[in-house]
């Protein structure tokens, strides 16, 4: 057996697989390619999926690749088992239609055997129970005795990427790590549910079938091959290892990680585990982060924000109390050179791990209050276990797994209803599908159909052969499949077009355009759908004027990328754009705001290119002569051999398949409407071109006139004019403030004569005008002073909120505080506050009707029996 590190590993497969006629395909990013069925890449088949389908042409009919996978199942066990992980590297070989079992087989015995120089006694195979195929292949041509050959039956050897979609019968090639690994002594066999001993590390999948959203099998277009080998798994075979964890990818983050633990940390139970879990999720993060998932609370982004979440947690159990995470990129990097994204991505990797830690960090600290406020509760009452609600209360608002609460109640002596947690998290997932349920499911039953020819770079209208008319879920929707479109599908950032599908007079609104694989799918709506269903052509015509304003946002979008490279650095990557006919947005790494000088500068470069009627010329070439051109190459696009390189004059080159006006000029103007912050180091900006851009500068311009006629002066002179009016406005405000406390107290003697008596003592409710609660205080001040023995309460509606004061006498405050008047009156008029025995004030009160009754109210406090 030869000893191999994983990059050796790597590239025997490819080149092994390259000497049988395979071409070598880059890896499809993690976030799947227009493939709605799943949330993240989780098998090396899944970029293959329309070919499998039918709907793409392969450009090659044999194909292998290393490609990166992320499988969420079963995330709380990664780190636990020697065997899971998030993120983990497929080894894969592919034949669409061409070889089949024959071939398969016996490479990869050839494979193990004589390039990786596995023993061929420690090698066990499955097969599919009825596959006598298979099962005389490997027992007949490539030699293998019965003894160690297992038929098994749909649950481990039939083989699917998800409940509807290519499936088919697998075989598995398992490893024997020998009798020491029998658990409890018993041997049992490979496929077994409790087996240790025999390790998966090869799948090859013979992908005949699609399975149909009704559970049966359809046959796919061509017999098709599938093969998975997970790159740790056999690394760990190759170095002897018992675990993933020991092989040379992992152990170098892990040396990493080491010598940030503190002394008791090496002590905790969990330490290795610590070690696994902040291990496989940095390297995951990294990956999900280089791929352009940001962390969120839904979808792909809080896949993310967990692993994030769970690393820094269990780096804190074992006592790494600082940010640490974002420490251990350098060395993922430089693991990871054969994924070239990353490196590029670095900075904006850097600053989303870090910003999230620190985040979660502050989260951790507020969800261990609550947590303990929680307990003291709970420990008041008696009761001994968590209830299942404030435990998922604690996961759902707090981000704290049930592990963590569990951990945490322990050892103050708790226990959590697990029972009743499950109960509350199984209701918060059947909320989330009955969510998902009511989205379209746009791709289901899309299948065999011919890639939809685009005809929208020339054409707006076209009459055209309808090929299917779908259900969706919603009775006023279908989904309609042409044979050619002049429709855009939603893609490269651009928005789908609008416009209508008539057939014969019936008008049917398109509302959204998606593509499924190759395949157009126009949604479109209407009550009568006989005339569509029947009709075996349309007219199908997309609003031109919604087009045109598109074609200039996306036009512009070019230059705009070009133009930040110029003014920012070339270092700036597209992050993200969106554009319609209204806008476009566009997102891009960067770590601080841009200055509003920087803004005019790319605002100024990209009307010059615009003013230079620069042509606009579309190419399809090659990927290498693409290269060679220097076109800019966009993120997370999946390209087949050819591209299509859209440049304007010298100035913009960009992979695009996007539509285009034909030669700069006719963008008209553009204006950058918004700079803002998106994530931790990713910057949005905003743009209008076109009608757009003279819309916004005709709006500005015509405000400016509005200001310009009502000051009575030019322009230019607006803004020294407004800072002048704001200064004398100030001086003003201040004066009127001043004029009211005067006059406030010149009420004083007039407001003195409403002293009512009771025996010695005075009292005074009543509302008064001014301006701020000083005042007030001042006024009952001064009133407290003409009678020894009195009580005064004034009540004021400033600035729309009622405040409220209570000034007593000395001699009085011993029985009758001012502070409890304030608490028993401030009710009345909503107001909240305290105070002295002699004075008390509230304030914030929203009830200003409530101020008639102080009178009473008062009355009602006073001592009765106060002597005379
Ligand atoms: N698709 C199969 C798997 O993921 C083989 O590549 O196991």
């Amino acid at each position: 057996m030869k000893s191999l590190n994983a990059s050796e590993i790597r590239q025997q497969f490819i080149q092994f697989f390259e000497s049988k006629g395979h071409k070598h395909l880059p890896s499809s990013p993690l976030i799947p390619y227009n493939d709605p069925t799943v949330l993240l890449t989780t098998a090396g088949m899944l970029q293959f999926k329309p070919i499998m389908f039918g709907t793409e042409k392969p450009v090659y009919s044999r194909a292998t690749t290393h490609q990166k996978c992320f499988r969420t199942t079963d995330l709380e066990n990664v780190g636990f088992s020697p065997r899971h992980h998030t993120f983990f590297e497929m080894l894969g070989n592919f034949s669409f239609g061409d070889y089949y079992k024959a071939e398969v087989i016996p490479w990869a015995w050839e494979f193990l055997t004589d390039v990786l120089g596995l023993p061929k006694e420690k090698l066990h195979v499955t097969v599919y129970e009825s596959d006598d195929e298979a099962y005389d292949i490997w027992h007949q041509k490539v030699g293998i005795p019965a003894e160690r050959m297992y038929r098994l039956g749909d649950d481990t050897n039939f083989w699917a990427a998800g409940d509807t979609g290519p499936c088919g019968p697998c075989s598995e090639i398992y490893f024997d790590l020998g009798p020491t690994m029998d658990k409890n002594g018993v041997t049992l066999h490979p496929g077994h549910d409790d087996d240790n001993r025999y390790l998966e590390v090869w799948n090859l999948v013979f992908m005949e079938f699609d399975r149909q959203p009704d559970g049966s099998l359809k046959s796919l277009p061509a017999k098709n091959i599938d093969t998975g080998m997970g790159l740790e798994r056999i690394a760990s075979v190759l170095q002897g290892k018992s675990s993933n964890y020991d092989t040379d990818l992992i152990q170098s983050i892990i040396a990493k990680v080491k010598p940030m633990v503190p002394e008791e940390g090496l002590q905790h139970e969990r330490y290795t585990v610590a070690l696994q879990v902040i291990a496989d999720h940095s390297r995951a993060a990294v990956m999900l982060i280089g791929d352009g998932v940001q962390p969120g609370n839904e979808g792909r982004g809080y896949v993310l924000r967990r692993i994030i979440r769970r690393a820094v947690r269990f780096g804190q159990m074992i006592g790494i109390t600082d940010n640490f995470l974002y420490a251990l990129i350098p060395t993922i990097l430089e693991l990871y050179t054969i994924y070239p994204e990353l490196a590029q991505k670095q900075s904006i990797i850097h600053e989303t791990i870090l910003t999230e830690e620190e985040r979660f960090r502050k989260t951790l600290h507020r969800g261990t209050k609550r947590l303990d406020d929680v307990l003291a509760d709970l420990k008041a009452q008696g009761v001994k276990v968590v209830p299942g609600p404030a435990a998922f209360e604690l996961y759902d608002t707090y981000g704290f797994p049930l592990e963590l609460t569990l951990e945490i109640a322990q050892e103050q002596g708790f226990d959590v209803d697990h029972a009743a947690y499950k109960v509350a998290m199984q209701e918060q997932v059947e909320r989330a599908r009955s969510a998902a349920r009511s989205n379209l499911d746009l791709g289901a039953g899309v299948v065999g159909f011919e890639p939809t020819a685009f005809l929208g770079y020339t054409a707006t209208q076209s009459d055209a052969e309808v090929l299917a008319v779908l259900e969706t879920n919603v009775p006023h929707l279908r989904r309609v499949v042409l044979k050619a479109t002049p429709f855009y599908a939603e893609s490269g950032g651009q928005v789908s077009d609008h416009g209508a599908l008539f057939a014969g007079a019936h008008r049917y609104e398109v509302v959204d355009v998606q593509k499924v694989g190759e395949v157009v799918v126009h949604v479109v709506q209407g009550e009568d759908w006989q005339a569509l269903e029947q009709a075996s052509q349309v007219n199908a015509i997309v609003e031109a004027t919604l087009r045109e304003e598109t074609m200039k946002h996306h036009s512009v979008t070019h230059l705009l990328h070009q133009a930040l490279k110029d003014v920012l650095g070339e270092q700036v990557a597209q992050a993200g754009s969106a554009v319609n006919h209204a806008q476009t947005r566009f997102d891009f790494n960067l770590n601080r705001p841009m200055t509003a000088e920087e803004i005019l500068r790319v605002e100024e470069l990209v009307n010059t290119q615009i003013m230079k009627n620069l042509p606009v010329k579309t190419e399809v070439m090659s990927i290498d002569e693409a290269r060679e051109s220097g076109a800019v190459a966009m993120f997370g696009e999946k390209y087949g051999e050819k591209v299509r390189v859209v440049s304007m004059g010298a100035y913009s080159a960009e992979f695009c398949g996007g539509t285009h006006v034909p030669a700069t000029g006719t963008i008209g103007s553009f204006k950058i409407i918004a700079e803002e912050a998106l994530a931790a180091g990713v910057r949005r900006v905003i743009g209008v071109a076109g009608r757009q851009a003279y819309i916004y500068s005709s709006q500005n311009e015509q405000l400016l006139r509005t200001l310009s006629q009502e000051l009575k002066i030019p322009f230019e002179q607006i803004p020294e004019r407004v800072s002048k009016l704001q200064q004398t406005l100030k001086a003003q405000e201040k004066a009127i403030k001043a004029l009211k406390s005067e006059m406030a107290l010149q009420q004083v003697a007039s407001l003195a004569t409403q002293f009512q008596a009771q025996g010695e003592l005075h009292y005074l409710a009543a509302q008064i005008d001014v301006p701020d609660m000083d005042a007030l205080k001042q006024v009952a001040e001064n009133l407290k002073g003409y009678k020894p023995q009195a009580v005064v309460v004034l009540g004021a509606e400033m600035d729309g909120k009622v405040g409220l004061v209570a000034a007593v006498s000395k001699g009085v405050s011993t029985h009758l505080k001012a502070g409890e008047i304030i608490k028993q009156l401030s009710p009345l008029v909503g107001a909240k506050g305290g105070g002295k025995p002699e004075f008390a004030q509230a304030g914030g009160g929203d009830k200003p009707e409530g101020l008639p009754q102080l009178s009473s109210a008062l009355v009602a406090l006073l001592p009765s029996g106060t002597p005379a």
